[in-house]
């Protein structure tokens, strides 16, 4: 993993697939001094992600992949990625699973925020999955990226009580307020020595 020594920031792309608020709280976050990473690629599989705006305002390369064939998609994505020497990956709502192959070329470079208490719910429809179980608590995770999905070294986790009134949906956005500190706080626990 690539250590962030000096005025030198960690390259970094985000990958997403729709709203990109956890884009955006990244972005934000690299731009504070004590931010270990600089934001320099804003990947997407889906021209339509509303979080593509951010790559005008904020000036940051825009990279479009449709991922139809992924084995050739993900051949130009890593050329792209070498390129403009990106060190790090943030998958941030990203909804297409990367390959093995891809992920053994960044090995122990990707993260990514899960919005559940994992081991618990990998995959998709969390916050119904919590509901129906009549959890006390979900939350959200970061972790690291390995071949198996959700299911990479934990590195941050935040709870977040479930109310008797909870509905998927309020639950998902009162998670989503605690994902845009954790990715961050992750981010600084990672390099920050
Ligand atoms: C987040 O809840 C994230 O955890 C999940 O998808 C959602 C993306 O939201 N994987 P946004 O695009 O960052 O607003």
């Amino acid at each position: 993993m690539a250590q962030s020594t000096g005025s030198k920031k960690i390259k970094t792309a985000v990958f997403i697939s729709g709203t990109g608020s956890n884009l955006q709280s990244l972005i934000k976050f690299s731009k504070l001094k004590k931010s270990p990473i600089s934001i320099e690629m804003i990947v997407s599989n889906n021209a339509k992600s509303k979080g593509l705006a951010f790559c005008k305002i904020y000036k940051i390369k825009k990279e479009i992949f449709n991922f139809k064939n992924q084995s050739t998609t993900e051949k130009e994505l890593l050329l792209k990625l070498n390129k403009n020497k990106i060190d790090l990956i943030c998958l941030a709502g990203f909804m297409k699973i990367l390959s093995k192959n891809f992920i053994k070329k960044f090995k122990g470079q990707i993260l990514n925020i899960h919005p559940s208490l994992l081991p618990k719910y990998k995959g998709l429809n969390t916050h119904e999955k919590a509901i129906r179980n009549e959890d006390e608590y979900s939350g959200c995770t970061v972790h690291f990226v390995n071949s198996k999905l959700d299911s990479g070294k934990i590195i941050i986790q935040k709870k977040v009580k479930i109310k008797k009134n909870d509905t998927a949906k309020s639950l998902a956005k009162k998670i989503l307020v605690q994902e845009h500190k954790l990715y961050p706080r992750a981010i600084l626990k990672i390099f920050t020595l």
